[in-house]
């Protein structure tokens, strides 16, 4: 831990501290405390970090240690780490129609002796200004539980499908899906790291397979951008196993050129009534309909399963539309991505919008005064877009929570405003801006970060 910087909003007693390799320790000490979980330090600190280190912060208490000799007199002073967040880097974030600079909050962690004296609140308040800094317009995140966040001015801007499709369901038909073969291996980095890599970001942006040129992308479809979180992503200890079997892949080709791939993992338990295997995937990724179709035939027939429980896909996802029975697989939504908009005009102007819009509204932002007011957003459907600040009367007035809610598409306008988030002044022009803020893809991100 090195050079300290204090600021006023952290309790007396703590202090704020740069973090770097050398702490990997600590941090992991810290993050086992914040998050309970079956895997000793001294194997986690064997695995690839996946954090920045130049944007991993602490808080540190100083602790004098009475036990000790003391040193000219006075007892030496201890400092212990109590929290912490990161973030990640994320330099091509997808938002509707573009891709711009997001800092992905990560790591948040406070050891459950220090809790509730607004470590948190303090650690937020940095990060939001580090994003200013840096000229990200945008914060994303994971919340460990749903409730955290909205105070902060995070909305809830997407959501994943979680199912569990029984073995053997029956899919629709796709014309083409039988020209694809699918291959099914052991999983690593160093055999399969570019090719999902590659699939992932082409699939992201081309998410309806519509070729190069194409605008409508998926907003939230992040990808490991970083080395460390690629190779983190790649690593399959086996603490995090939970009794399944090593990393497979299943890979998806035509004419010898992958088209998509499936991440999982089996287990088997050997039951009276037989052979009971549950597939669990990850990721599941196709470039186009037929490839999607080839996949989905594959994890749905694997010997010995009776069930396919992917973790976490786009609510709008082929599959939604392939099962013949969707109530079998047993649906359930879940929150995946929250939003906070960190600098308004310019994450207004990242972003492009399905509909022609020219609309004024008004932001209320506790916690980010130069949030604070009324801003116009104007831009053509599916062009690029300009935001400033106005003196003009506004149409719509709004929390950044609900910008935020709103930001990648996937939340309207109308149903915040619906929920009594978002108050119109002028008549027509919540439904304009409606149209215009949604998008035609589902935002997700495929993966927890
Ligand atoms: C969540 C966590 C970081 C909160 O840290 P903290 O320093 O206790 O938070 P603060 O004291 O700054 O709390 C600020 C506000 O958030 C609320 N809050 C904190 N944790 C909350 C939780 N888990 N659920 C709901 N509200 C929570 C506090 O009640 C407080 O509310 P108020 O402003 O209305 O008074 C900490 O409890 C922790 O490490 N939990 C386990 C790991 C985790 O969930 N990390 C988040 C990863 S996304």
């Amino acid at each position: 831990m090195s050079h300290d910087r204090t600021t006023a909003t952290l309790p007396r007693g703590y202090a704020f501290t740069d973090l770097g390799p050398d702490d990997l320790r600590d941090v992991l000490e810290l993050d086992t405390w914040a998050f309970p979980m079956p895997a000793d330090v001294d194997d986690l600190v064997e695995l690839p970090s996946p954090l920045t280190w130049s944007r991993t912060g602490g808080v540190v208490r100083e602790v004098t240690d009475e036990s000790a000799e003391p040193l000219d007199g006075a007892l030496p002073v201890r400092r212990e780490l109590v929290g912490m967040h990161a973030s990640y880097p994320f330099a091509r974030f997808p938002v509707p129609g573009a891709t711009t600079p997001v800092a992905g909050l990560t790591w948040v962690g406070v050891h459950p002796a220090h809790r509730r004296r607004r470590l948190l609140s303090a650690m937020i308040d940095r990060h939001l200004a580090d994003c200013r800094e840096r000229g990200e317009a945008v914060s994303a995140l994971f919340a460990a539980e749903a409730g955290i966040y909205g105070r902060f001015g995070y909305g809830h801007a997407a959501d994943d499908l979680r199912v569990t499709v029984p073995r053997g369901a029956a899919l629709r038909d796709v014309p083409g899906a039988e020209r694809h073969t699918v291959r099914v291996e052991r999983a690593s980095r160093e055999r399969h790291g570019d090719l999902v890599a590659a699939l992932h970001e082409r699939a992201g942006a081309d998410p309806t397979g519509r070729g190069p040129g194409t605008v409508v992308n998926r907003p939230g479809w992040a990808t490991r951008e970083t080395d460390a979180l690629d190779a983190s992503f790649w690593a399959d200890a086996p603490a995090f196993r939970k009794g399944r079997e090593a990393l497979r892949i299943a890979i998806v080709e035509l004419d010898g050129e992958p088209r998509g791939y499936a991440r999982f993992r089996r287990s088997l338990a050997w039951e009276t009534q037989g052979p009971r295997g549950t597939v669990s995937t990850g990721e599941v990724v196709a470039l186009d309909p037929a490839a999607a179709r080839a996949l989905w035939g594959v994890l749905t027939d694997l010997d010995l399963s009776h069930e396919v429980t992917p973790f976490m896909i786009p609510a709008d996802d082929a599959l939604t539309h392939l099962l013949v029975d969707p109530r079998s697989a047993s649906p359930r939504l879940a929150d995946n991505l929250w939003v906070r908009v960190v600098d308004v005009p310019a994450a207004l102007a990242a972003r492009r919008y399905a509909a022609d819009v020219d609309v004024v509204l008004h932001v209320h932002d506790a916690r980010v005064p130069a949030n604070e007011g009324r801003w116009r957003v104007r831009a053509a459907a599916f062009g690029e877009a300009w935001a400033g600040r106005t003196d003009d009367p506004a149409d719509l007035t709004l929390d950044v929570r609900e910008l935020g809610a709103a930001y990648l598409g996937g939340v309207t306008l109308a149903s915040l405003a619906a929920a009594g988030f978002v108050a119109e002044h002028a008549p027509g022009t919540l439904a304009a801006a409606s149209a215009a803020f949604a998008w035609p893809v589902a935002p997700v991100c495929s993966w927890v970060f």
